[in-house]
């Protein structure tokens, strides 16, 4: 295996890319970036000075100047917006679907893109997102599309919900993801595609070993 590697992991909301990206950071001894997490505070900034995830003028006056910085704290990322760790909150239901609004925004991508890249450039590392492969880092080492059927997507978010003690609907949760899917693969700018050489992994019939030994296999042949 080379010094420094980079491996981007794409794909749609629910389709297992954390918890692959997780395993993967711990057995290659690697860097975990989970870029959706950055998307997530931004959301949260605008929510929380009410601020419309859509209005690309009231995002753009904070999106310069915006403290959001990633640590990491015993390996694991934690996520600071204005010093505070929103680690958990921006996984409220309430901020996924303004994410997937925010995200759409091209001030905002560009923004958080040269963050991603910046952070991928000084350590071997695993990238989650929807761009990463084909925009962030075209020439990432490795790239891998997870995909997973809408309806095992679903199952598998209403679980960790519902484990967490969210109250949720799963028909209500289901039309959501597929209207972020609609979203994140239709904006404009650097949307949601499966790069032209990366490698497409259905997960919907596998465990996630499976997954990860196949990817792990690449990389080491690779
Ligand atoms: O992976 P996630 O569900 O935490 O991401 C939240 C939203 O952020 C998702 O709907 C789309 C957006 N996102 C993006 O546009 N590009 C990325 N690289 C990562 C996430």
């Amino acid at each position: 295996m080379k010094e420094k590697i980079t491996i981007a992991l794409d794909g749609p909301s629910g389709s297992g890319k954390s918890t692959i990206a997780k395993r993967l950071s711990g057995i290659l001894d690697i860097l975990y970036l989970d870029t959706g997490a950055m998307y997530r505070a931004t959301a949260l900034k605008a929510l929380n000075s009410g601020i419309d995830t859509l209005d690309s003028e009231g995002v753009s006056g904070f999106i310069d100047n915006i403290d959001l910085k990633i640590r990491y704290m015993g390996g694991v990322q934690h996520t600071f917006l204005d010093e505070k760790d929103v680690s958990e909150e921006i996984r409220e239901p309430r901020v996924s679907m303004a994410a997937s609004n925010i995200s759409s925004l091209k001030c905002v991508r560009l923004k958080m893109v040269a963050l991603q890249r910046k952070i991928a450039s000084e350590t071997s590392c695993v990238l989650d997102g929807r761009d990463i492969g084909s925009f962030v880092l075209p020439d990432a080492d490795f790239k891998f599309y997870i995909t997973a059927d809408t309806d095992v997507r679903a199952k598998r978010r209403y679980k960790e919900l519902k484990e967490k003690g969210h109250d949720v609907d799963f028909a209500l949760l289901k039309k959501e993801i597929e209207q972020r899917d609609y979203n994140d693969a239709h904006r404009d700018f650097a949307p949601l595609v499966k790069a032209s050489d990366a490698i497409e992994i259905n997960t919907s019939y596998m465990t996630v070993e499976e997954v990860v030994d196949k990817i792990i296999s690449v990389v080491k042949a690779g």
